[in-house]
């Protein structure tokens, strides 16, 4: 069975194609990051663009070894993320599941990251934890079998993500903000800013990340000679900061559920200080810790072809639209 996957929920254009015998056959991905860098943020309208101006050429490098005509079925993105991006690739998988007959699978783009890891690692049994850390998101949830989720804390106010970026733009770095953090804060002192940790001890497993990026704010305001070594050390003690808490939470979900395989997902999973901080708790809790590859953290599409090959089809759903800019993983 070979799925065709694709994303477009936010500033990446994505296809893959997965064959449930063979693995992952071919996948491309254009970023859009050079398109909104000057404006710190992905405009909605430029990404809408974007996505129909590339997408055909993605199509072709993903399945440039692979005869379109072998393809049995075509998932993609259908929510969360912004709905003139996500209503090019639905309109797109519409007109391709016309032209080769074959159905649709329109599958949510959180539950794309959190199953991620079971591309390189599909031997990871359930029930399982993951810690989805992403530019729109801060969850950690309960896996209890496919299509049994239990959120069980997510961030109240900014993703982690999203305080990356904010704190990049703060020190003049370029967007996202995330790799540059943490190629930046290799060279400063994590200890040198004692930056608050909101919600370390609130009891639960919700998140807060809006008063650290504040924090952040008000000590750079406070400085007068911003040079590199300053710009480091608050890299490196924001990242420890965070990475403070969600280690934490982590450890706090864990004991609550005991489930002995933690999954970390989502573009912030790509932080090699959160990666290890995370992995070296498999000794203290005789637990196994997972991430995708690099290139499956960030938006792509062999998620959504994976977890497209999972899914059984439901034939009416293919002339409908499904597309959903907010669409809650517990309601998949
Ligand atoms: O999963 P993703 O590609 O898109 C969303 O679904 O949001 O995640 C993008 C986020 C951005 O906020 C980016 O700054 C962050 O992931 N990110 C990182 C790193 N690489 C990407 N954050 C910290 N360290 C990184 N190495
Ligand atoms: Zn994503």
């Amino acid at each position: 069975m070979k799925t065709l996957g694709i994303e477009t929920s936010c500033d990446e254009t994505a296809i893959a194609v997965y064959d449930s015998k063979n693995g992952l056959e071919g996948e491309s991905v254009f970023s859009q990051i050079d398109l909104h860098a000057s404006y710190g943020g992905v405009v909605p309208e430029l990404a809408s663009r974007d996505h129909c101006q590339k997408i055909i050429t993605v199509l072709e490098e993903a399945t440039s070894k692979i005869d379109l005509e072998s393809i049995d079925q075509i998932a993609y993105t259908a929510g969360p993320g912004l709905t003139g991006a996500l209503l090019i690739g639905e309109n797109f998988a519409q007109g391709l599941s016309f032209s080769l007959g074959v159905p649709l699978i329109p599958v949510n783009h959180l539950e794309g990251h959190l199953m991620a890891t079971k591309i390189e690692f599909p031997n990871i049994g359930y029930p399982f934890l993951c810690l989805l850390v992403s530019g729109g998101h801060s969850m950690i949830i309960d896996v209890k079998d496919f299509e049994s989720y239990s959120l069980l804390g997510q961030s109240v106010d900014d993703a982690i993500g999203e305080a990356f970026d904010k704190v990049g733009k703060l020190l003049g770095l370029p967007y996202p903000g995330g790799p540059h953090i943490e190629k930046l804060a290799l060279k400063g002192s994590k200890n040198k800013y004692n930056f608050p940790r909101p919600m370390l001890n609130s009891g639960d497993l919700n998140l807060s990340f809006s008063g650290l990026k504040t924090a952040v704010l008000y000590q750079v305001q406070k400085i007068q000679d911003l040079n590199d070594e300053v710009k480091a050390d608050i890299a490196a003690s924001f990242q420890n900061a965070a990475i403070e808490i969600l280690v934490a939470k982590i450890k706090k979900a864990i004991i609550q559920t005991g489930h002995k395989s933690i999954v970390i997902s989502g573009g912030v999973a790509a932080n090699h200080a959160l990666r290890n901080k995370i992995k070296s708790l498999e000794d203290e809790f005789n637990c196994k810790v997972f991430y995708p590859s690099m290139k499956h953290c960030t938006d792509n599409a062999a998620m959504i072809a994976y977890l497209g090959s999972l899914k059984s089809v439901d034939k009416n759903q293919t002339k409908k639209s499904c597309v959903r800019a907010r669409w809650p993983l517990t309601e998949v």
